[in-house]
């Protein structure tokens, strides 16, 4: 069955090494019929959640700021079956960037917006040689997605890469092409 897949992107390295992953994932997802989104938090106009609560009290998703998040993330979230997040390590936790849409998230829980049971999944890399440098961006993750009740169809995380195109030199985009065998 074809599905609506959503990629939200952390890295601003366009050519680095989880969008590599991002774009082998990407293109396997294609090729078996699916309908991709991408969405590159870095390149997005985005803002923090400011806990107003206000949140579709106005009819839009964030009340406060009129933002990329209302605009794109938030119409491509509740659309999507499943929403795979891309990312880096930055200082063992996840970038700015994409933990800003993340937060508003809030914004469906606070205005009463059911995106429950979608899937979701995590590609990420890191410098280091330690797979525990993963534990804070896999922790965040797993536990929004029970809260918001969504569940993982996988993930695929490589360590041991710092500059891009290092990924090259490992499973890294084969294990992300794989990834879309499990949606
Ligand atoms: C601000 C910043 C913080 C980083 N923090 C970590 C870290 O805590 N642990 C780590 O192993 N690598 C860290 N790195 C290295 C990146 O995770 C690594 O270079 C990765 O391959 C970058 O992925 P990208 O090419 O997709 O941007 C950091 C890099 C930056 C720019």
């Amino acid at each position: 069955m074809s599905k609506n897949v959503l990629v939200i992107t952390g890295s601003p390295r366009r050519k680095g090494n989880s969008n590599a992953m991002v774009q082998a994932f990407i293109e396997a997802c294609e090729a078996k019929g699916h309908s991709v989104q991408r969405l590159d938090a870095p390149y997005l106009k985005l803002s923090g959640c400011m806990a107003c609560e206000k949140c579709f009290s106005k009819g839009r998703p964030c009340t406060l700021a009129d933002d990329d998040f209302n605009a794109l993330a938030a119409p491509a979230i509740e659309k999507a079956d499943a929403v795979v997040f891309a990312m880096p390590v930055y200082w063992y936790s996840l970038p700015a960037q994409i933990k800003m849409v993340i937060d508003k998230l809030f914004s469906f829980v606070v205005g009463g917006r059911d995106i429950a049971g979608k899937q979701y999944a995590l590609i990420a890399c890191c410098e280091e040689q330690d797979d525990e440098v993963f534990s804070g961006v896999r922790y965040c993750l797993r536990k929004t997605a029970e809260l918001i009740k969504w569940t993982s169809f996988g993930e695929v995380c490589v360590p041991g890469v710092l500059k891009a195109g290092d990924i090259e030199g490992t499973d890294g985009c084969a294990r992300a092409a794989a990834l879309a065998d499990a949606l």
